[in-house]
């Protein structure tokens, strides 16, 4: 079995790298020593006895940066459920390089056998996630399916979360009408209800005790619905009411709601509370969302780390820059630079953001055109393609699953 491959010069950490394998793992590795590199992705792939089982495929030491950016961006497209590392001296540059290329992680060549160990373990994990990604987008699901579950998290208190996570589940919710619920998990402060101008009935915490624990027709009818076809359930009116959640409530909520509806998007509080660690630990997708100021970004850095650290590792990672305003002294580069990863969307500083929350109507509600409703728009991109009106007067077609 060769879950993992490696293409270097250098016999020492080839075996550096089989001690860790031989760990706790279960694989070989199947090795290129030397001249003998494959040319391409798919030579690389024909000579592995079966394919299929790849997980985690190593570039370097000893391979060209450049050689290793092409072959990393050939895995991205033709085989992305495969997790790729390169093994260099990271500086920023490389390791900006290395993430654009779709590269998972970047080791030291000397790194020792317990580093190599642990960052196996969590590419071999990725790998797993991105192959049920795969089988879920492709419809093969094995028992109850499962839909997306979004996370929308952030380590500062008025980052942009609720911002862009109801302006996500109303885009959503213009795909998937009925299949779309946003979940209010800043329990203590959430304004969910407020954003969207909805008056619940219920709140998370009557969703998590009683029969609606049990039942999820009786869950489903403790959702708001909102006109665009977005079910909420919001948090409750006192922020005593938090304690009476605990992380398992939020598992055992998002597990129930995952297995009901296409997309979950989940507004948190700031931080990593032990409600949205839970809520990340059964996220499919984890969306940052940091201001342009230097404690929010190095705070989202923390954030990023301590993740890393947790071994929780996500389908997909949208890093969102939310009021951005170059003028105030950060450009996307410094941001960009201490994160070591790229920012995908960049939202302005905007008074129709501001005047949309005042009016408890998220701008993907309209059809506006200002610079933030166009960024909010590319980031909805990122989870449903666009809805496409017919010509033909047959109504609305999708453009496929997500
Ligand atoms: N891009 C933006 N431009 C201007 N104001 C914004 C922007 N994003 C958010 N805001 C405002 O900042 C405040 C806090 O946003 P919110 O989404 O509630 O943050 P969080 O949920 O992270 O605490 C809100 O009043 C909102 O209108
Ligand atoms: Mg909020």
């Amino acid at each position: 079995m060769s879950r993992y491959a490696i293409v270097t010069t250098a016999p020492d950490f080839q075996q550096r790298l089989q001690d860790a394998a031989s760990g706790a793992l279960e694989g070989e590795i199947h090795a290129w020593l030397g001249s003998s590199f494959p040319s391409g992705a798919q030579e690389l792939v024909d000579q592995l006895p079966d394919p299929r089982l790849l997980d985690v495929l190593v570039l370097g030491p000893g391979v060209a940066l450049d050689d290793a950016l092409l072959l990393a961006d050939e895995f991205e497209v033709q085989h992305p459920e495969v997790s790729v590392l390169l093994a260099t001296t990271p500086s920023p540059s490389v390791v900006l390089s290395a993430m654009r290329a779709g590269i998972r992680d970047v080791v030291e060549p000397e790194a020792d056998v317990a580093d190599l160990s642990v960052l196996l373990h969590r590419a071999t994990r990725s790998a797993a996630i991105r192959r049920r990604a795969a089988s879920l987008s492709s419809g093969e699901t094995s028992g109850s399916a499962n839909g997306r579950v979004i996370a929308v998290v952030s380590p500062k208190g008025g980052a942009g979360k609720t911002t862009v996570a109801s302006n996500l589940a109303v885009g959503l919710a213009a795909n998937a009408p009925h299949a779309t619920v946003l979940v209010d998990l800043d329990l203590q402060f959430g304004d969910v209800a407020s954003a969207l101008s909805i008056s619940p009935d219920h709140s998370v915490t009557d969703a998590v005790h009683g029969p609606a624990r049990r039942d999820t027709m009786v869950l489903k009818s403790f959702l708001s619905a909102h006109p665009t076809g977005l079910f909420a359930l919001c948090a409750p009116d006192l922020p005593d009411s938090a304690d009476q959640v605990s992380g398992e409530d939020v598992s055992h909520l998002l597990d129930q709601l995952a297995s009901q509806y296409r997309f979950v998007i989940v507004d948190t509080s700031p931080g990593l509370s032990d409600h949205t660690l839970a809520a990340l630990d059964k996220a499919t997708d984890y969306v940052f969302v940091s201001g342009m100021d230097v404690p929010s970004v190095r705070g989202l850095k923390k954030e990023l780390d301590v993740l890393r650290e947790l071994g929780l590792t996500p389908i997909t990672r949208h890093i969102v820059l939310n009021s951005a305003d170059q003028r105030d002294g950060l450009t996307l580069a410094d941001v960009e630079t201490t994160l070591g990863t790229k920012v995908d969307i960049v939202i302005p500083s905007s008074r129709p953001v501001r005047i949309s929350t005042n009016q408890g109507s998220p701008l993907l509600q309209g059809k506006k055109r200002d610079p933030a409703s166009k960024a909010l728009r590319k980031l909805l991109l990122r989870f449903a393609p666009p809805v496409i009106v017919s010509t033909k007067g047959k109504g609305r077609h999708r453009g496929g699953k997500s």
